[in-house]
């Protein structure tokens, strides 16, 4: 346990310097080697190749056909499948020299599945160990000391970007293989109660309409962008003013009926259906890369993501630094309205434009000031719409460290 605050900042420091773009494409290097195809198949279905490639100082443990099939023969669910692989991802550089080269001749190295911060304990560990007559062996750091799984050969090494090595049999691990929490199981607003999102859960458990379209999703795969309590806050007393049907779309605008994880957002930007899209009611947004961050933008404001709550197969839930606002519900009215200050556009909720198709359609009232709660002018970005002001995140790397932070200690 003396591990996990060393580790952590370990895996800030990883996190925070991981690149979005990699020379290495895992999914490419292994299929050269046909022998470990079915491995290489489920790195894609379980997501973790995008995950990989967007990383750098990295191993992978790859196992060939006959060794996968034994794993496979277990038909454990893709949840568990995903730990187990991930174990096979070592958070480290060990080319075959290295490997053979280890200080002491014994290593603990840290994997994917310690990333996830469901790791229990060491379980997230892999023992590397110099055996007698120039053997390396493999285990899971909490499996009794068995180092039976072997090096056999190196497959591609890019010093020291990624390291492809064939290892004779798979990490065995009774946590990894552990049934994991169904995902119908898993409390969504619990997890964003506890960790800065609060104020929108408790608008979601609200609204019972809201809270079943996301419950009815989560086996589907569901990605969550929820806005931290500050801003929620802020945003409140318009959200109070909605009506119900309003709030119902708002809630469900916020979150998309696939799985994204962060590398697969980095990689995927474009437009994005909701929960809450429905034939001509669109509901949608851009997702977009600004530089190492991601952001999320409507005609009306642009939001970051600051954090990854939970980020678990079929499950990602995100944390954004304001609340995104949806073209359907703050698009200005064609008539000027009378404008009792900077709230006019929620005031009186007026029927939306269907001006989003195609290029932007200049607005008389187009520049009217954009409601989200933290506008920021000095961050403005030329957007598709002119004069809408774009809110600037000031605390992203603090924000993202923080979170992770909190997750992982
Ligand atoms: C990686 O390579 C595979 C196979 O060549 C290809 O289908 C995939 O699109 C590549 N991924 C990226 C991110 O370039
Ligand atoms: C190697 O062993 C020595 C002596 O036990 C110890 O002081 C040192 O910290 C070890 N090095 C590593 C990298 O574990
Ligand atoms: C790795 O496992 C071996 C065998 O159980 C053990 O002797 C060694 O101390 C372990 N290495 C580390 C770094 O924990
Ligand atoms: C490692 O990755 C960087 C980009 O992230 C690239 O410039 C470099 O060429 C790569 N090195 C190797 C050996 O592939
Ligand atoms: C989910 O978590 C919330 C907040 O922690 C709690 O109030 C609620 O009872 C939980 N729901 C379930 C179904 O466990
Ligand atoms: C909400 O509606 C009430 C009553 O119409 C109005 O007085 C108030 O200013 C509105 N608040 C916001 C933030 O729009
Ligand atoms: C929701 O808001 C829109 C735009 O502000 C408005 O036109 C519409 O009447 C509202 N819908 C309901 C059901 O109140």
């Amino acid at each position: 346990m003396q591990l996990r605050p060393l580790l952590s900042l370990l895996l800030l420091l990883f996190f925070t310097t991981a690149t979005t773009t990699t020379a290495h494409n895992v999914t490419r290097m292994l299929a050269a080697h046909p022998e470990f195809s079915s491995f290489n198949h489920y790195l894609t279905t379980t997501h973790l190749a995008s995950e990989i490639n967007s990383r750098t100082t990295i191993t992978v443990l790859a196992i060939d056909n006959a060794a996968m099939s034994e794993l496979l023969s277990k038909h454990l669910s893709i949840y568990s499948l995903k730990n187990i692989l991930s174990l096979h991802v070592l958070l480290d550089y060990f080319g075959a020299k290295k490997l053979h080269q280890i200080t002491n001749g014994t290593a603990l190295a840290a994997t994917m599945f310690q990333a996830t911060g469901t790791a229990p304990g060491s379980s997230g560990f892999v023992n590397i160990t110099d055996l007698k007559g120039g053997k390396v062996g493999f285990g899971a750091e909490n499996n009794g000391g068995s180092l039976d799984a072997l090096f056999v050969k190196s497959l591609e090494e890019k010093p020291y970007n990624i390291s492809v090595i064939q290892i004779s049999k798979v990490l065995t691990s009774d946590v990894a293989e552990a049934p994991t929490p169904g995902p119908s199981e898993l409390n969504i607003t619990g997890i964003m109660s506890a960790h800065g999102c609060k104020q929108f859960a408790d608008a979601l458990l609200a609204n019972a309409e809201a809270a079943k379209t996301y419950e009815d999703s989560v086996q589907g795969g569901l990605t969550v962008f929820c806005p931290l309590d500050d801003a929620f806050k802020a945003f409140y007393p318009k959200y109070k003013n909605f009506t119900v049907a309003n709030k119902t779309a708002f809630l469900e605008f916020l979150a998309v009926p696939v799985y994204q994880s962060l590398a697969m957002l980095k990689s995927n930007n474009g437009l994005m259906n909701t929960l809450a899209t429905d034939g001509a009611r669109k509901f949608d947004f851009t997702v977009q890369n600004e530089g190492e961050e991601v952001t999320l933008k409507t005609k009306i404001n642009t939001v970051k993501i600051t954090g990854t709550l939970i980020d678990e197969q079929p499950v990602a839930i995100y944390t954004t630094d304001k609340v995104l606002l949806p073209n359907e519900l703050f698009k200005a009215a064609p008539t000027p309205a009378p404008a009792p200050a900077p709230e006019e556009a929620a005031d009186s909720p007026k029927p939306a434009k269907k001006g989003h198709k195609g290029a932007p359609v200049p607005d008389s009232d187009a520049d009217s000031p954009a409601d989200a709660p933290e506008d920021d002018a000095a961050d403005q970005t030329a957007d598709d719409n002119a004069g809408v002001k774009v809110g600037g995140a000031r605390f992203l790397a603090m924000g993202l460290s923080l979170c992770l932070g909190v997750l992982l200690l």
